[in-house]
This record gives structure tokens, sequence and C-alpha cells, in this order.
């Protein structure tokens, strides 16, 4: 049965007030928390691989069935396409989406991004391409700390570099990220997207359906100006 996407409610009217300061928190202190075993699992199964990559790197994160993937690996057949999310559960279903990959390869690990990310900076992968998709946009005003731009493992994410876009059906949370982004000298581009676009992951098809407003921020994570 398909169900009507509902559209995103919260309790903010705009960008959360404790957004900078949480920002700068985390710019000034090492996030320590330990990496889980099954992310570090994940990372050192591509480590090498990604080590001796001479052409462009992709990352999918949060790329639920890896549908957007697979059109990724299309894209950019020249680079080395990683999906990454957490959900054994959802990777386990991009079979039927491996045809949208046009027989270019590309790779899918299950793990969580708080360590994956920090895994990827501390190893100095530099990214050309970086897609954070309808992540979870956490809307209660409380939850702001969960919120990948309100999280401590923003500077790593950053550090990862590359041209990084973020789409998300609720507008604060694009407006948010470009704010957490200004707070390292670097500029975003965002813009709502067309109705029309041909959907790349199934939370945009459901979104697109329901007639939501789409929003896409883009920004050079590699040009980072003064902190
Ligand atoms: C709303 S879904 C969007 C999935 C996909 N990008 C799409 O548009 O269809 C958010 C995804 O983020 C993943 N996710 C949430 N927190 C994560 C984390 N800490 N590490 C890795 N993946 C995470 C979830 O498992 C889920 O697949």
């Amino acid at each position: 049965m398909q169900y009507e996407a509902r559209a995103v409610t919260s309790n903010q009217d705009g960008v959360h007030d404790d957004l900078p300061a949480l920002v700068r928190r985390y710019q000034q202190h090492r996030f320590l928390k330990p990496v889980a075993k099954h992310s570090q699992e994940a990372f050192d199964a591509v480590a090498e691989q990604v080590a001796h990559w001479r052409g462009p790197l992709v990352l999918d994160s949060c790329c639920g069935v890896g549908e957007s993937t697979a059109v990724l690996a299309s894209r950019f057949p020249d680079a080395l396409v990683i999906g990454v999310d957490k959900s054994a559960h959802r990777l386990q279903r991009n079979l039927q989406h491996q045809g949208k990959a046009a027989g270019a390869p590309y790779l899918l690990l299950r793990a969580d991004l708080n360590d994956f990310w920090r895994l990827a900076a501390e190893a100095s992968w530099q990214l050309d391409q970086h897609f954070l998709l309808y992540p979870n946009p956490w809307p209660k005003q409380k939850h702001v700390g969960r919120r990948w731009h309100g999280s401590p493992v923003l500077p790593s994410l950053v550090q990862l570099g590359g041209e990084l876009t973020v789409r998300s059906n609720w507008q604060i949370y694009i407006d948010e990220f470009a704010t957490a982004l200004e707070l390292y000298g670097i500029e975003s581009q965002c813009q709502q997207l067309a109705s029309n676009i041909d959907p790349i992951t199934p939370f945009e098809r459901k979104y697109q359906a329901a007639q939501q407003a789409l929003w896409q921020l883009r920004a050079n994570l590699t040009a980072k100006g003064s902190l």
C-alpha cells in the first residue's frame, strides 16, 4: 500500500537560534565517540581501494536503498561511487535499482556516518561530489543537535571537501545547513527544485507525488574560506 508523504511540521519557524553556537562548539572540540565495529569494518573494506584510486570520488551519504547511488554511477562513469547507509534492510533492497547504473560499478556500505565520515576525513579522503539526499530532518526544535549540520560530525563532513548537494522537503533544513557552512566561510547556493525533475530517490519520488516543495543546497567545500 502507498501512503501519501506528509509534509514536515515543526515548532520552528526559521533557523534555530542555538545553531551558530552549536556549530562553533564543534569546530573547537574533537568528536571523540568511539567508532562502532561495523562502521570500522565497512571503512576498512574500501580504504585500500580508495587510497589507490586516482580518479574522482563520489559519496552518496544516507543512500537508503541506493537508487541514487546507481543513478550517480551512470552520471559519473569515471568515478568511484560509494553509497553509505546505516540500514542493512534498506541496502538489501538495492537489487531492483541496479539497472539505473547502466552497467557502471558502484559500492554500497552499511555504516554509521557519524563514524564513517570521521574515518574518511582522518584518512584524508577528498571527494569530488558528496550527495546527502533527504536526510532525516529531525524537525522538533529540541532535536537540532541530531540534524547533520548541528551535530559534532559536521567538521569531518566539511573536511571531506567536494561539491556538496543536500536535498530536503523542509526548507529550514536547507537554510540551517547554509547557516552552518557560512561559519566555515563556505557560501551555499540554495534553490527550490522544479516540480517536474526526474526523481532519483524513493523519498524524492514520494514527496514529488505529494506535491511538496523540494529544496536543494549546493556548496563547494573544497574552496573553504577562513574559519
Ligand atoms: C529519509 S531516508 C532517505 C534515503 C534516501 N536518500 C532517499 O532519498 O530515498 C534517510 C536515510 O538516512 C539513513 N541514516 C540516518 N542516520 C544515519 C546514520 N547515522 N548513518 C548512516 N545512515 C543514516 C537512514 O537509514 C535512511 O535510509
